[in-house]
This record gives C-alpha cells, structure tokens and sequence, in this order.
C-alpha cells in the first residue's frame, strides 16, 4: 500500500510503539488519528494528526468512533488495554491473569467493529509481544495473550481476505510502558533483563514502527507476525 494520501488509526497513538507508528505515518503522507483513553498526554501532536479520546474496551464508544472517522485504509491498534499479572503460575491472581486479557479485547472489538470500514485494500496490524512464542518463568499471562493475539490474526485473515491483517511483536522496547523504573534503576533494570539477547539493548518505539509500517506497505503479507525483537526468540 502507498502510505501518502491514505487514512489511518492508531490505538494506543498517543504513546510509546502507538505514538512513534502515529509519527512514521504522518511522514510518510498520511492523514493520522492517534487514540487514548487521555489525548491529552500528547502534547507534541505530528503533522496531520488528529488525537482522539476512546477506551477499545468500551464497544459503544468504538462504534461511534468508527462511524465518525470511516472511512479508513490503515488500522493498527498498539493500545495496552489495562493492567498485566506477572509472576509464577502456581502463585497466580487470577483475577490479575483474567484482567491481562483486557488486550485481546480491546483488539478484538478494534478489529471487529473497524472492519467494516474499511476497502478490501485496508491492512489491520496489531502489536503482541515476544513472551507468546518465548515465554520466561513469571511470564504466563503476558505469554497466553499474546499467544491467542497471534492466533486471532491468522484466524481472522482468512475470514477478511483481501483485506490483509498481520501481528508485528517486540521484543523489549524502551517506552512509557516501564516507566515503574526511573534514572539509573531503570538503566540497571534494562541491563539485567537484555544481556543475553542476540542485541543485548532495549528496542527503541521507533524500530518497532518500522516493522509495522513494512507490514502495511507490503501488499502480499497477511495472517502472518513480524518478530521485531533483537533476537530475543533465540536467546
Ligand atoms: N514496551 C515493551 O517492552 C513491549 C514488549 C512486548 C509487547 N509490547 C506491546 O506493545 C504494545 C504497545 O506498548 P507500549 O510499550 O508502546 O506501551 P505504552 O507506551 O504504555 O502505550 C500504550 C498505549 O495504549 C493506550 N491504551 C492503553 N489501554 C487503552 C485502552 N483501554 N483504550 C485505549 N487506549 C489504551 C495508552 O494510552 P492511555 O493509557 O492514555 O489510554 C497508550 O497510548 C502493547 O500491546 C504491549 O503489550 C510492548
């Protein structure tokens, strides 16, 4: 797909992979709507870009978003959904695990109510994570919702053909998420969790959007998950 001239929505654009994908996208031409449950924590707003207030939990609101802005040629949702559990299984609040799932339903209503705005020359991408296909100890919740994230995308694909649907998955990423860790306890943390990796670094947002932007741009990609993760799958 030519970016330039399109229209696009992004979930979760208002920060970290949503926000440098809501960035790229503005570059490359295109006329941008960047959503959050708090538009008003992006302040530096791109060129073209219109910033929106919408929970993908809330399907009445998404609704009337979409009726809004349709319609659109470019859908990616990077929106977190709510909280996520970790820690060992045998330990595990399951309430917290449950709560994680908020992600597959926030992608799940984007997907399902956004569709029908869209041309069949409309890409979908949404954002899983590498703990799906390599989970850790303590990564049990994170790791089934970003399995079933994978699994509804190549379900999904060949119910929507020729509309195309893909998945890209980060591995660590620099970004908002981890703000819990500040200065120099944050550096530390990064350290300890990358130093095995094949590129023993965070990622940075902007890496992360560039594999989202290819998986739009390319035209004969779809049901398939883009690994944008420093080797982390083999480490
Ligand atoms: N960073 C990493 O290391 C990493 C690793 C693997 C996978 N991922 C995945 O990558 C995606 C993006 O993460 P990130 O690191 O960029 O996180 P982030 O910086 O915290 O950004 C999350 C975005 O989602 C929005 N959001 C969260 N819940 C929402 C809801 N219910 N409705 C609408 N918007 C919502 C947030 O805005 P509001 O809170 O204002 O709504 C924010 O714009 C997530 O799916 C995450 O699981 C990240």
């Amino acid at each position: 797909m030519e970016i330039s001239g399109k229209k696009a929505l992004v979930f979760g654009g208002t920060s970290g992979i949503g926000l440098a994908t809501v960035q790229q996208l503005s570059d490359l031409g295109a006329e941008v709507i960047a959503i959050g449950r708090n538009p008003e924590k992006l302040t530096d707003v791109p060129a073209n870009t219109t910033v929106k207030k919408c929970d993908v939990l809330d399907r009445e609101a998404l609704q009337a978003l979409f009726a809004e802005c349709g319609p659109f040629d470019i859908l990616v949702s990077a929106a977190t959904g709510g909280g996520r559990a970790v820690g060992p299984f045998a330990e595990m609040d399951m309430d917290g695990y449950q709560a994680s799932f908020a992600k597959l339903w926030g992608y799940t209503n984007v997907v399902r109510f956004g569709l029908e705005h869209m041309p069949d020359t409309g890409s979908i991408v949404l954002v899983s994570g590498s703990p799906a296909r390599n989970c850790n100890p303590g990564q049990i919740a994170i790791s089934s919702v970003g399995g079933a994230v994978e699994a509804m995308v190549r379900g999904v694909a060949k119910e929507i053909k020729p509309k195309r649907i893909n998945a890209m998955s980060p591995g660590l990423v620099d970004t908002p998420m981890w703000s819990a860790f500040k200065g120099e306890a944050r550096d530390t943390h990064y350290i300890k969790l990358t130093q095995n990796n094949l590129i023993p670094r965070m990622g940075t947002s902007e890496e992360q959007a560039q594999g989202i932007i290819f998986l739009i741009q390319n035209d004969f990609v779809t049901g398939t998950v883009l690994d944008v993760d420093g080797g982390i799958l083999l480490s």
